[in-house]
C-alpha cells in the first residue's frame, strides 16, 4: 500500500490509501473514493474530466504521453504540473505525491 494526499476543490486535504501492485489509476482511486471524478471516458485520455495537479511528487512520475499532453492543452485551465488521473499509475513513485483535484465538473 502506498499512501498519498488529495486536495479538493475546496482545499481540504486528505490522505488516501491505495494498493500498489494491482495496475490501478490514480482516477480509479478518486473515484472509489468518491471524489467527484466524473471519468466519462473511462479511462481513454479523452475527456480530461479527471484532470489533476501534481503539487508534490512530480519528480517521479512517468512522463505524460503525447495524447495526455494534447488533452491537457485543450483545457481552459492547464498548470505546469496538471496531469490526467487516469494516466497515472498507483505505484511507489506516487508515495506521498500531493495531488489537487482539477476537474471542470468538480463544484
Ligand atoms: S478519465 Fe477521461 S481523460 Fe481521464
Amino acid at each position: 500500500m502506498i499512501k498519498f494526499t488529495v486536495e479538493d476543490q475546496e482545499g481540504t486535504r486528505q490522505e488516501l490509501e491505495a494498493p500498489s501492485d494491482m495496475g490501478l489509476s490514480l482516477m480509479e482511486i478518486l473515484k472509489a473514493s468518491e471524489y467527484p471524478v466524473l471519468a466519462t471516458c473511462g479511462g481513454m485520455a479523452l475527456c480530461a474530466t479527471c484532470h489533476v495537479e501534481i503539487v508534490e511528487g512530480k519528480a517521479g512520475l512517468e512522463k505524460a504521453t503525447d495524447v495526455e499532453l494534447d488533452q491537457l492543452e485543450n483545457l481552459p485551465e492547464y498548470f505546469p504540473n496538471s496531469r490526467l488521473a487516469c494516466q497515472i499509475r498507483i505505484g511507489e513513485q506516487l508515495e506521498g505525491a500531493i495531488v489537487r483535484l482539477r476537474g471542470e465538473d468538480v463544484v
